[in-house]
């Protein structure tokens, strides 16, 4: 499904107000929706998604097969939390800062999905996320994060220090500004 009037409306208008947080003029595309989550399906475990905005990750996981309940939304936002409530009942919804995530042990993350505007975050910020996000990722676990920058989002020190990889996975045209999408995981011993 493609973005409505109403969700690139309120994207707009949510970016009046917040700029540098929601970093975008409107929702992802289909397209970029597809390239982000094009490798994760209901055997993947549960599935974290930060900065879900109007779902349209959400929606494309829902598509390979991800249950609701499989899936656990971290938006700031409260006017997007409140979208998301209503549209997915039966995934958790944390409405928060996803720095600052703290999730059962009983839940196997088996990958995560980010819309976070990282370039627009400060490092000690980026850093936090990182910390949050890998410390509640299975082995083999992979973080799917898109930019609209000229490289991966995240400095190589900062990934040093984390102990991750990062690869290119695609590069998405069709969206709005074109972007391209890395795969973020733990390095080999
Ligand atoms: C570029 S928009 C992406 C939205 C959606 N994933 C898409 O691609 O259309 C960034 C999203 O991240 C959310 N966000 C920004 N900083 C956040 C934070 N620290 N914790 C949780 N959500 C955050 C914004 O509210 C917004 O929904």
């Amino acid at each position: 499904m493609t973005n409505t009037a109403s969700d690139t409306l309120l994207f707009l208008r949510s970016w009046l107000t917040k700029p540098l947080e929601v970093a975008a003029i409107a929702p992802s595309s289909t397209r970029l929706a597809a390239a982000m989550t094009c490798e994760i399906d209901r055997y993947t475990g549960d599935v974290l998604e930060l900065g879900p905005g109007t779902g349209i990750f959400t929606r494309a996981l829902l598509r390979n097969g991800v249950r609701q309940d499989q899936l656990v939304l971290v938006e700031r936002n409260p006017a997007f939390a409140a979208l998301l409530r209503g549209r997915f009942p039966q995934a958790t919804l944390i409405e928060g800062d996803a720095q600052h995530l703290r999730l059962s042990p009983a839940r196997k993350i088996g990958a995560a999905v980010s819309g976070l505007p990282l370039l627009s975050m400060p490092r000690q910020t980026v850093h936090g996320i990182l910390d949050a996000v890998f410390q509640h990722l299975g082995d083999g676990g992979s973080l799917f994060q898109f930019t609209y920058g000229p490289r991966c989002p995240v400095p190589s020190a900062l990934l040093d220090a984390h102990g991750l990889e990062a690869s290119f996975l695609r590069w998405v045209p069709l969206n709005l500004p074109p972007a391209s999408v890395y795969r973020l995981s733990r390095r080999k011993r």
